[in-house]
This record gives structure tokens, C-alpha cells and sequence, in this order.
């Protein structure tokens, strides 16, 4: 459901009737105004009417002002768009947004953006970049943490709960903020994660996979989208205009503006597409791009480009109108100024219950040998607390969180201090400086710390710097000297739980069977604390699932769940393991499949996957019907079981996978998921609806098609279930 919108194209089409060419092109100028970078002639280019937005500005008092500015000291009075990456939060944190995709909760991840949407909206802000919704299928990539996985419909319901959040239903309201879709497109793709890096993308792929997302932003009436800065074959998305023009204009009917991300449009020089700034601004002009964030291509070349005929004027009306149409949207020609006390205070109750809800969910159990957790505070008379992310208020916060406050956050330290009480004794020995350090001269205090209590919890990871825009890794593993630590931790024989904070999968095989237990925290933002104290001593039992596919090695990369067979798939007989080959073994052929000798086929843990403190089963899977026309709905079901004594939530996922068609398909794809509640010992039946649309693809002509014929269908709690059933899709009369 998209958000409520007047009909403003009159009003609109009236102001654009007023406006000069130098106001118009004002409107499509962002500038950066926080801390130290205002350009000076700032109040002057306001008054001009020669500025269409501000990005980076945070004192609601210096807002206002500037809104004063534009409104009552400039020719026409047209208020600002004020800009601020809000991308997890405000200044309460939630978790990043990996790890909300972990929590398979749309209606949280909504609730989650409404709390920064009023937080962000009481400093001045009426307009964020977010949602992040690029697929992400390399961890390498810093931006994973930013995004939602590697999923599409996982991406695209939890981008389109996320516009629902900020915008609210009426984006005019106080309190609701414009959404930005970002970063179109295919920015997820670069070549071996490299931040910034070229994507070649085929396009029954970009249609398939990478759109996808962006297009159920548009339905949900997201009012702004950010092109990427990245390279989309051979033309960089900020002068692709097939993809801004022909796609999410022609064919999907966007009516919003679009931004370049930071200076971008001076970029397609660098990419070597144009020759200089004036050029770059026509690419990106005709491409479709209405503002330009932070740069000054547009600025000093649009009027002499409009003058010469390049451009037509045309061109500029309707990029201002879009552009208008948002600011009569957001209500902001009625209410410009932001009054803070009509919004909660910052850290409110509210603000600070929904955080914990949302890292609670997040939090995915990787493994749990013998039952090692939950942790009882009876049984558990000293705990020793070990590692460089325990207690650190800033780092459980997370990538991009500029306005964050870390005053507000609980460590885990300090929440299990405080839930276990006397009961238990707790020894904490930070061990490292930070999860970079290969210092290890405290590592005998930690061991000292272990070898005297009942119990370890090695808090693990890396920090904030190490995932986010521009902090890509080669090698993700456990940084610095950690693994040396678990190793000497291990040695002393205590049960040892690994709670893991980090901004993306990391490869977890050198420690995977070092410890008992495994609780991947990401970044769980203010109230990570309290959220890992819960779930450690079983007040809550761990529900969140993997939003992305966790390799065991980088080599594995890209590996994600719903890849295609190709004509030679591994399978457990036919894969060889470089330790089996014969010594001498000339010219000879190994397995013959698609795998890597020196290690499995297989990821370490598969999308999806994630336990609890129960058991859940999973059976008598069926379909409503054996075979289905086109256009009708089929009703998957299965049971689900609680086997265990404590209740608990299961996210029950189904998969079905198209087996014959025009365009190869992939083994499996996401096509439902549900949060199901269950009492110790109950059983529940579990029904999707599978309409035969939610099957479509786009085939040889670009066109989206269902095609008749077999699939297969799965449902279980993770993308590795093998509780199937088939049906067939045959051609209505
Ligand atoms: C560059 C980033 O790519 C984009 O996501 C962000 O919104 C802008 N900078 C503004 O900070």
C-alpha cells in the first residue's frame, strides 16, 4: 500500500509557469551545508532561489532558518528538500540493515523506519537515502551491511516495508520523511566487491534480480530514487537512460525524482564516458537524472546547454516538476518549519523498545552443540565476558550512523551485568584492542579469566570501519589476532559461546568447530546489549534467519542460494577433494562438476538457516491442486511443529523452483515467508497462497511470463529444506 498523495500536478504546473530558467535549474542543485562545508555565498544562492535542497545539515534551528531563507526571502518562496543519510536509525540505532533482513519481519523493519523517520524529522530532516535495496551476493562488498541480502523477495518486501516506515500513510503528515530507493542499479554487483567497481549485468539478470527490488519501491510509492555510482555495462548508472528512462519511467510509471549519488554526475567523466563537467552534465540531464547531490556540474552548465539546444527546456520542466511535485507532497508549502517539540524525544521509550525487538529478532543462532545455551543463571555461577566487542558502545552500532548516539547504547557487558545480578560473577577481559589487533599480550589474563569460570562468551567480529561504503575486504575472516584467541580459549576445555559482531557474513571455518555455540549478532545497534543478554540466557529464544548465504572460504564467492544448475551440478558422490587426489594423477579428470578441489560445494551455513532453543519439525507438506491454469492461486501448506517445552518463533520459508524454461532458472527461489508463534509442543499448518504472477519471470524478450509446466515447491525454516512437492501449471482455455 503506497502512501496517500493529493493530486499537486495544478500546483505544480502553476509555480513551473513562474520560474525562470535559472530558478528551475536551482531546483535540481543539492548543496552540502553541514559542519565547515556551507559555501559562503549560500544565503545569497537561497535568496536566488538557486538551491533546491541541502544535504548534511542537523541543528533544526539552522534549518528552520534556511527554510525562512528560501521562503520568504527568495522570488518564489519554494521550500527546501533538507537531505541526511538516516540508514538504521537516527539517534536511537537499530540494528544494520543486514541484520533487520535477519529478523524476516517486514512489519518491524516498517516499525523500525518510522522510529528514524521521527527521530531524523525533529532535527529538520524531511528527506533520507535509504532504503539501500542493491541485491548483495558478495560479502566482500562493504555496502552488504547497508543492504537487505542476497534475496529478491526478501529485499523486496523489507525495501518496501522500509519506504512504508519513513513516509508514512501521508507523507505530508508530521513526522513522515521521503524515502530514496538506492542505488540504481546493480551496484550489488561490482567486480570482486570493490566498492565503486564496474557491474556487467545481463539483462534478463538486471530484470530478473537486480530491478526487482526498485520495483516494488515504486509501487510502494517510494518518492525518490539514487542512481549508483558504479558502471552498468559500459554506460555508469548516472547517464543510463534506459535504465532511469525507458524502465523506471516508461515501463513502470515512476512519478518521483531522481538524485545522482555524491557528485556522480563530475564521475562520468572519470569513467571516461564524457569529456568534461559540461558534457557530463547533458549525459546525465537527458539520462534522466532530475537533482545532482553535491556537485556543481548542473549548476555551471545546464542554462549554457539549454542555451545551445542541447538540452531542451522541456527536459528541465519535467525534472522540476518531479522535483516539486515531492515538495507539495511533503506537505512543505503549508508547513516548512519543523517545531521539535511536536515529535517524541530522541531515545524514547518507544524508539528504545522497538531497537531491542529489532536486534532480538536479528539475531541469528549459527550452531549450538549439546545445548550449550541457553545459559542458566543458576548453573552458571561465573562467566568470564572476552573480547573487543563486549563493551563497545560505538562499534555495536554499526556502518553509517552519523547522528547516532552512543550515550544510548547497552553493551552486552553492561545488559548481562545487569540481568544475571549476583548470581553469577562475571570476569570480563577485553583481550584485544580492537578486532584489528595483533597484539596479544593479555591473552594469558583471558585464559586466566576462562580457566576460573564456568563458562566463556567471546565476543567477537569487527568493527563499524571495517564494513560500510568504501570498506570492502579481501579477506573476511575473523581479523587481527581473534582466532588465535578462540584457539587459546578453547584449550581450556570451558564451554565457549562466540557471540560474533560484524557488518557482513565473515568465513567461519578456521573457528566453526572451536566453539560450542555461535550467535551472529551483526551490528546490533543501541540495544544489541540487552537483545544478547535475552536471547544468552534463554529469555528469549533466538529466531532470525540468514538474509545472505555464508561461504566458507572467499574463494566460494559469489554463492548464494538461488543459483542456476548449470549442466554439470556437484552433488556429494561426484565432487572430489584435493586431498583424495592419487599422487600421481596425470591428465586426470576430477568429479567433472562445478565445485573447487579444496573445499566443499556447499556453503557453511545456507541462507535461511538459523535455530532455536527448541526444535521445530516440519511435515505433510501439500498443494491445493496437482495442476493449476495460469491466473489462479495455489494453496501450499505444511505443519510445523514445536517439539520442544519453551514457546518459540519459527520464520517458515517456501521455495519453488521452475524446473523447464525459455531462460534457464534458478535451483530455488524465495517466494513466501511468515513469523509463526508456537506453544511448547503445538503444531500449526502453515498456508501459503502461490499465486502463478508471484512465478513470473522475464524471459528472451524482456517481457515478464509464466510459463507452464513442472515445479517443484519446498517448505521447511531454511533454503536447504527438502520437504517438497510438485504442481503443474498448465494453460487456461
Ligand atoms: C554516497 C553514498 O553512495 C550514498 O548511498 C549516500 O546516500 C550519499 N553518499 C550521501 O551521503
Amino acid at each position: 500500500m503506497s502512501s496517500a498523495r493529493q493530486d499537486n500536478s495544478g500546483r505544480v504546473k502553476t509555480l513551473l509557469a513562474r520560474m525562470t530558467l535559472a530558478e528551475k535549474i536551482g531546483q535540481m542543485c543539492q548543496v552540502e551545508a553541514g559542519d565547515g562545508h556551507a559555501p559562503d555565498n549560500l544565503g545569497e544562492r537561497l535568496r536566488a532561489g538557486l538551491i533546491g535542497s541541502i544535504i548534511n545539515v542537523v541543528d533544526v534551528g539552522v534549518l528552520n532558518e534556511l527554510q525562512r531563507i528560501a521562503l520568504e526571502e527568495s522570488r518564489l518562496g519554494i521550500p527546501l528538500l533538507i537531505g541526511r543519510d538516516v540508514i538504521h536509525g537516527f539517534k536511537t540505532v537499530l540494528p544494520i540493515p543486514l541484520g533487520q533482513a535477519a529478523t524476516w519481519n517486514p512489519a518491524l523493519v516498517e516499525q523500525g523506519a518510522r522510529v528514524a523517520a521521527l527521530e531524523a524529522a525533529k532535527s529538520g530532516v524531511n528527506w533520507t537515502f535509504a532504503p539501500m535495496i542493491d541485491i548483495s551476493r558478495d560479502a566482500r562488498w562493504g555496502r552488504i551491511a547497508e543492504s537487505y541480502g542476497e534475496c529478491v523477495l526478501l529485499t523486496s518486501e523489507l525495501g518496501a516495508a522500509t519506504v512504508r516506515g519513513f513516509q508514512g500513510e501521508d507523507l505530508a503528515a508530521t513526522g513522515s520523511i521521503a524515502a530514496c530507493a538506492k542505488h540504481f542499479a546493480g551496484y550489488g554487483a561490482v567486480e570482486s566487491g570493490r566498492d565503486y567497481a564496474t557491474t556487467n549485468i545481463p539483462d534478463t539478470k538486471l530484470r530478473n534480480v537486480y530491478f526487482r527490488p526498485f520495483k516494488a519501491a515504486v509501487d510502494a510509492g517510494v518518492s525518490t530514487l539514487m542512481t549508483s555510482f558504479s558502471d552498468l555495462n559500459g554506460i555508469p548508472a548516472t547517464g543510463n537512460s534506459y535504465i532511469l528512462n525507458d524502465v523506471l519511467r516508461g515501463e513502470w510509471g515512476f512519478e518521483g525524482f531522481v538524485v545522482s549519488d555524491w557528485d556522480s554526475i563530475r564521475q562520468l567523466r572519470i569513467h571516461g564516458l564524457t569529456e568534461n563537467d559540461r558534457e557530463s552534465a547533458a549525459e546525465a540531464c537527458s539520462a534522466g537524472v532530475d537533482m545532482e547531490m553535491a556537485g556543481d556540474a548542473y549548476r555551471n552548465h545546464l542554462s549554457s546547454l539549454v542555451e545551445d539546444g542541447a538540452i531542451s527546456e522541456a527536459t528541465i520542466d519535467t525534472a522540476v516538476a518531479r522535483i516539486l511535485r515531492v515538495k507539495f507532497d511533503l506537505g512543505l508549502f503549508e508547513n516548512p518549519y519543523t517545531d521539535p517539540g511536536a515529535l517524541p524525544e530522541f531515545g524514547s521509550e518507544t524508539a528504545l523498545a522497538v531497537a531491542r525487538e529489532a536486534a532480538l529478532q536479528s539475531i541469528v543462532l549459527l550452531k549450538n552443540d549439546h545445548g550449550v545455551l541457553p545459559l542458566n543463571t543458576d548453573g552458571c555461577s561465573s562467566l568470564a565476558v572476552i573480547g573487543p566487542l563486549a563493551d563497545a558502545r560505538y562499534e555495536q552500532l554499526g556502518t553509517w550512523i552519523f547522528d547516532g548516539d552512543e550515550e544510548l547504547s547497552i553493551t552486552p557487558l553492561a545488559a548481562i551485568g545487569a540481568l544475571v545480578g549476583d548470581n553469577t560473577k562475571i570476569r570480563f577481559v577485553r583481550a584485544m584492542e580492537n578486532s584489528r589487533s595483533r597484539v596479544n599480550e593479555e591473552f594469558d589474563v583471558a585464559v586466566d579469566a576462562a580457566n576460573a569460570s564456568d563458562a566463556v562468551l567471546l565476543f567477537l567480529g569487527e568493527e563499524s570501519i571495517l564494513s560500510g561504503e568504501a570498506h570492502s575486504r579481501a579477506d573476511i575472516g575473523l581479523p587481527g589476532d581473534q582466532v588465535e584467541l578462540v584457539r587459546r580459549i578453547r584449550a581450556t576445555g570451558k564451554p565457549v559461546i562466540a557471540v560474533i559482531l560484524a557488518g557482513r557474513p565473515l568465513t567461519l571455518s578456521n573457528i566453526v568447530d572451536e566453539v560450542d555455540a555461535i550467535l551472529y549478532a551483526w551490528h546490533p545497534g543501541t540495544m544489541g546489549g540487552p537483545a544478547i543478554a535475552d536471547l544468552v540466557f534463554g529469555i528469549t529464544a533466538p529466531s532470525g534467519k540468514l538474509p545472505a548465504t555464508f561461504p566458507r572460504v572467499v574463494g566460494q564467492i559469489p554463492i548464494y542460494y538461488s543459483q542456476k544448475n548449470g549442466g554439470k551440478p556437484p552433488t556429494r558422490e561426484n565432487v572430489v577433494h584435493i586431498d583424495d587426489i592419487e599422487t600421481f594423477a596425470p591428465q586426470t579428470s576430477l568429479g567433472m562438476s562445478a565445485f573447487h578441489l579444496d573445499t566443499c560445494f556447499t556453503p557453511l551455513f545456507p541462507f535461511g538457516h538459523g535455530l532455536s532453543y527448541t526444535t521445530f519439525g516440519y511435515g505433510n507438506i501439500q498443494v491445493s491442486a496437482a495442476e493449476i491454469e495460469l491466473g489462479q492461486t495455489l494453496v501450499v501448506s505444511a505443519d510445523l511443529c514445536n517439539h520442544g517445552d519453551i514457546e518459540a518463533e519459527e520464520v517458515v520459508q517456501l521455495y519453488t523452483r521452475d524446473l523447464v524454461a525459455s531462460v534457464t532458472r534458478p535451483v530455488r527461489e524465495l517466494k513466501g515467508f511468515r513469523r509463526v508463534r508456537l506453544l511448547a509442543g503445538e503444531t500449526q499448518t502453515v498456508r501459503f497462497e502461490l499465486h502463478t504472477d508471484a512465478l513470473a519471470f522475464y524471459g528472451r524478450d524482456g517481457k515478464a511470463t509464466v510459463e507452464p509446466g513442472l515445479f517443484h515447491v519446498w517448505i521447511g525454516g531454511s533454503s536447504d529444506t527438502e520437504l517438497r512437492a510438485d504442481f503443474r501449471i498448465v494453460k487456461s482455455d
